[in-house]
């Protein structure tokens, strides 16, 4: 291949993501970071000039992943004759920056979550260096000021993170150590940057932050704005058809955000809200600085400003002294409040967090069996209401084509896939569907005529 002289020769970039979707919008702001210098995606390693991985820390089987991927990279690497270059980013770069280096002297590059504008200036280095190139610094500068704008559209439904790291400190998590202290980006850049996404296809935006709720960024007007405030802003974009924020803590569930469930029809009628267990006891143990009735009396007065609002949540099995009455009442509160869809986990301790030295450990097969019956009720109660939206029609934001020759697909206001018959290619548009079939895990329905765009009209604009 001829490279034309002036730009940077093309160069293969793969990047691995793993872990929350912050992961994932920071993965596609390295690609954004790299283009410039000539990378472009590739989907296989054996193809790649430089391969990130992008780590997540927050259970022990994520982290090992990590280690057993570079095993395989290291072949990789010899078999291309060692032309590449090998990069760990994310919260196992962050937490583990000598062990990665140790355990595999083949990586290239270790950078943690912060330092993601300084990829460019690291790839230079590490192509002098002999040892790896190692920045894991929490500079006090934002990262988001160093980073180009958005290149590469992320299609139909996009993320844009707003805050980033934590200042809470639950017992079991990593969280605060791999991605620093709570902060909160400017409203005007967060509005800029949504503006972009819209203009490069969005028509869903989901804000992320470990906190997200706990937002408090700098306003146009020089005041401090809130989460709630900042949706308000968003909005008034046109084109932008639906927010979605995610993941909140309940003690920064705000009246103010609350309100917001009820005046903004453009924020959807579903929220993340973890609450990890229903025993005060493990709540206390946890930090996590609410009881069990705190989380009720917020749930009903959401409900009150949304009763569409469907819920969402993360629980922990087998935190250390829970005892099997602490395990009944989470089973007691799943059962009181009713899940739409929730994420389950086995607890798994993690070096330096308060709770890996807590008495009372859990047997990991009392743990399992714990987490099975936690999952069991929430599939139930996922099916459950799936089979509530039978024959409603429902407005359906097509994401692209469905499984099947014909058909698309889209995602419901309570974030479920939809599978319909189109008759062309509706990407983007919202679609009136009436739901004919309930699964488990996703509705099946048929486009209502008449109350849906014609695809004639897409085409006309
Ligand atoms: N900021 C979010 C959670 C981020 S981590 C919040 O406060 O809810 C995502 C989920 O991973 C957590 O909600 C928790 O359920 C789970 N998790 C975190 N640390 C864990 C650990 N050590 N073991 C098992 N699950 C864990
Ligand atoms: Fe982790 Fe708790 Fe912070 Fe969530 S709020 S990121 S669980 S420390
Ligand atoms: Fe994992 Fe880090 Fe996200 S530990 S869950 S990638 S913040």
């Amino acid at each position: 291949m001829t490279d034309t002289p002036g730009t940077p020769p093309r160069k293969r970039l793969l990047i691995r993501t793993w872990g929350c979707q912050m992961n994932v919008y920071d993965s596609a702001r390295m690609a954004d970071v790299l283009a410039p210098l000539g990378y472009a995606p590739t989907e296989a390693a054996e193809d790649a000039d430089m391969v990130i991985l992008n780590t997540c820390h927050i259970r022990e089987k994520a982290t090992e992943k990590v280690f057993s991927d570079l095993g395989r990279l290291r072949e990789t690497k010899v078999a291309r004759g060692g032309q590449m270059i090998v990069a760990v980013a994310g919260c196992v770069a962050q937490a583990e920056g000598a062990e990665i280096t140790a355990r595999a002297p083949w990586v290239d590059i270790v950078l943690g979550p912060q330092s993601y504008h300084r990829l460019p200036e690291m790839v230079a280095r590490a192509s002098r260096a002999a040892g790896a190139v190692i920045e894991t610094e929490f500079p006090v500068d934002g990262k988001f000021d160093h980073l180009p704008e958005q290149a590469a559209p992320q299609g139909v439904t996009a993320f844009l993170t707003v805050q980033e790291g934590c200042d809470k400190f639950c017992s079991f998590c990593v969280v605060p150590y791999t991605r620093g202290a709570e902060y909160s980006r400017p409203a005007a850049a967060v509005i800029a940057e949504a503006k972009r996404l819209v203009a490069l296809g969005a028509r869903e935006v989901t804000l992320l932050g470990q906190n997200v709720n706990a937002y408090h960024g700098e306003g146009p007007d020089g005041g401090d704005w809130s989460l709630a405030r900042l949706l308000l802003a968003l909005a008034e974009i046109p084109g932008l058809e639906r927010l979605r924020y995610t993941t909140s803590h309940p003690r920064d569930m705000g009246d103010d955000l609350i309100a917001a469930h009820r005046d903004i029809p453009a924020l959807m009628p579903f929220l993340h809200l973890p609450v990890q267990s229903g025993s005060d006891r493990i709540l206390k143990a946890m930090n996590r600085g609410h009881n069990v009735a705190d989380y009720l009396a917020l749930i009903e007065k959401l409900r009150a400003a949304r009763p569409d609002l469907a819920l969402s949540s993360d629980f922990i099995a087998g935190h250390p002294g829970e005892s099997d009455a602490d395990h009944r009442a989470t089973l007691k509160l799943i059962e009181d409040i009713g899940f739409a869809s929730a994420f389950s986990f086995r607890y798994s301790a993690r070096p330096g967090t308060p709770a890996a030295g807590m008495a009372g450990p859990v047997e990991e097969a009392l743990a399992d069996q714990r987490l099975q019956e936690i999952q069991a009720l929430l599939r139930d109660q996922q099916y459950a209401f799936n089979r509530t939206r039978m024959g409603l029609d429902i407005p359906v934001l097509v994401t692209g084509p469905g499984r099947l020759p014909g058909q698309m697909a889209g995602r419901s206001p309570w974030l479920q896939p939809v599978h319909f018959v189109a008759p062309g290619d509706l990407t983007g548009r919202t679609v009136m569907v009436r739901v004919t079939v309930t699964n488990p895990n996703s509705l099946g329905g048929e486009i209502i005529a008449g109350q849906s765009p014609p695809v004639s009209e897409r085409d006309a604009a």
